[in-house]
């Protein structure tokens, strides 16, 4: 509990783009059109993000000014609408060719109540781009086959902190668990990383 308010906190100054003259600016620059990257070690039974989203009829098209994504996502992940859904993050930081941690690190436990909290990390750039969202408020992630509409838009991770922060090459490891009543993790939880690369604007 006491790691995960430090990590809001670190959030906070990290992540939220606030009006202080004295943050400093940075992009997040995505490494890959297609966004999502498989987790490099997993444990037998993980999915990777297909185990959470179809997106055949999703598009993201690398233009100059960022990604542009457009479309819809069916969620498919292995979950029930009585079960809590959790949701951990690991910022990791490429050094000398291998995937350092960072003091960055997140969790969830109740992912479905704060998808739509404006403070969170996802909010800008995912959830408020759900155009059909009074029903994905209901269903959240819990339900198999609900459709996310997307607004077509293109990606700006901007950030400001007052931290600096080395710039280079991150990637971000989500991993997604359906939690069921009774408390046991159901199996096909899911890993994906988002990679690219911090700059200062
Ligand atoms: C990612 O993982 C999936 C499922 O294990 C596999 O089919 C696919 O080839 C992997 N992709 C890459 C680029 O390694
Ligand atoms: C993609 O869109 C087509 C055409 O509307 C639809 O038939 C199909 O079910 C969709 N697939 C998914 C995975 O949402
Ligand atoms: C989802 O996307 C596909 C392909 O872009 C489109 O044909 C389909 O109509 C979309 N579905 C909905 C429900 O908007």
């Amino acid at each position: 509990m006491k790691r995960c308010l430090i990590w809001k906190w670190m959030l906070l100054i990290i992540f939220e783009v606030v009006n202080l003259s004295m943050q400093i600016e940075y992009e997040f620059e995505l490494e890959d059109e297609s966004i999502y990257t498989n987790c490099s070690d997993v444990p037998p039974g993980t999915l990777n993000i297909n185990g959470l989203f179809d997106m055949t009829n999703l598009s993201t098209t690398m233009t100059p000014e960022g990604i542009i994504l457009s479309g819809n996502m069916t969620n498919v992940f292995n979950a029930q609408p009585s079960d809590r859904i959790e949701v951990t993050g690991n910022l990791l930081y490429f050094d000398r060719g291998t995937w350092q941690p960072t003091t960055l690190n997140m969790a969830i436990k109740d992912f479905c109540k704060v998808m739509y909290d404006e403070k969170q990390l996802w909010y800008k750039e995912w959830a408020s781009r759900v155009t059909n969202r009074d029903v994905i408020k209901d269903q959240c992630i819990k339900n198999q086959g609900t459709v996310l509409l997307m607004e077509t838009y293109t990606i700006m991770l901007r950030f400001g902190s007052s931290v600096p922060l080395i710039s280079g090459r991150y990637t971000l490891r989500i991993r997604v668990f359906a939690i069921d009543q009774s408390g046991k993790k159901r199996p096909n939880d899911v890993c994906y990383e988002v990679r690219g690369t911090f700059f200062k604007i």
